[in-house]
């Protein structure tokens, strides 16, 4: 057996031993990112070789928290993108405001700032009290980050910014508070959004949304996670619901890609067909 095999061998033990003491499985994940975050937290724990950590992570919830820590790589900003949340408004908005009631669902939404994103242009739109909006994610403490609203004012000058690029129509320090270094959300916005836990590998539909977001969580998933969570986002969106992914991931090559209609193959915006 080759040294490399030997080394995909010791992450396949160690990502069971996990699996089985903790019910997260990542055996799915994209090897070679997998590789790069488990050789960070060897740094971090100075430890040289993956077995190594299997008694730190079986015996030690906290050494489990930092591996989830390094694996979830919860890097976002408000309005990432401008030009998809303005893509958003001008595509999307005008079918929202056809119904009286929708659901938006925000899959791997880090510590929130997306879905406080979309929450304020749908209230300038004047459609936020007719949305439910779900923001869900695996990693609890960005989900308390998330579920509190406060975030650090150090890049409040570029939030201003891609707020106005994305279509935002008034002033963004409206819809916060200032305390020292960070913000507030203002309550409204909060209380618009459910945050909550969930795992995408292994937990179920959510039920009739009319628009599914879920961007840079596919590219660290291998091409069978990637199919499989694309057929639960299936499951989940109601006929002709909306499917928006990151800039960098399609369902172009996915089995589901005659189900659905391109709006914006830059900004992967999709349509389920009726
Ligand atoms: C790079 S962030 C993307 C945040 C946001 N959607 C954005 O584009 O700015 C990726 C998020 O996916 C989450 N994630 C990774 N695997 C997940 C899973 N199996 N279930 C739910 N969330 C997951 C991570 O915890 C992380 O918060």
């Amino acid at each position: 057996m080759e040294l490399t095999e030997i080394a995909d061998v010791e992450i396949d033990t160690l990502l069971d031993a996990i699996r089985r003491r903790y019910d997260y499985d990542f055996s799915q994940y994209a090897r070679s990112s997998l590789k790069r975050r488990i050789n960070g937290l060897l740094i971090k724990e100075r430890l040289d070789m993956p077995y190594q950590l299997i008694p730190r992570i079986l015996y030690d919830e906290e050494v489990f928290n930092r591996f989830l820590s390094e694996l979830s790589v919860t890097v976002t900003e408000m309005y990432r993108d401008p030009e998809f949340f303005l893509d958003i408004v001008k595509s999307i908005f005008p079918v929202l405001e056809t119904y009286p009631y929708f659901k938006i669902w925000h899959a791997g939404c880090a510590t929130g700032e997306e879905a406080y994103s979309l929450a304020i242009l749908l209230k300038e739109a004047g459609l936020l009290n007719r949305a439910k909006i779900y923001a869900t994610d695996y990693n609890n403490k960005s989900i308390d980050i998330a579920k509190q609203g406060i975030y650090s004012a150090e890049n409040i000058e570029l939030s201003k910014s891609s707020y106005l690029k994305s279509g935002g129509k008034h002033d963004f320090s409206d819809y916060y508070t200032d305390h020292f270094e960070a913000i507030k959300f203002n309550d409204e916005l909060k209380k618009s959004i459910t945050f909550a836990y969930h795992n995408l590998v292994k937990d179920g539909v959510f039920g009739e949304m009319n628009l599914i977001i879920c961007r840079n969580v596919f590219i660290y998933f291998d091409k069978e996670l990637q199919d499989y969570v694309l057929n639960l986002f299936n499951e989940s969106a109601t006929s002709k619901g909306f499917l928006c992914l990151g800039n960098k991931e399609t369902i172009r090559f996915s089995m589901l890609k005659d189900k659905y209609n391109i709006l914006s193959e830059s900004n992967s915006i999709y349509r389920k067909k009726a």
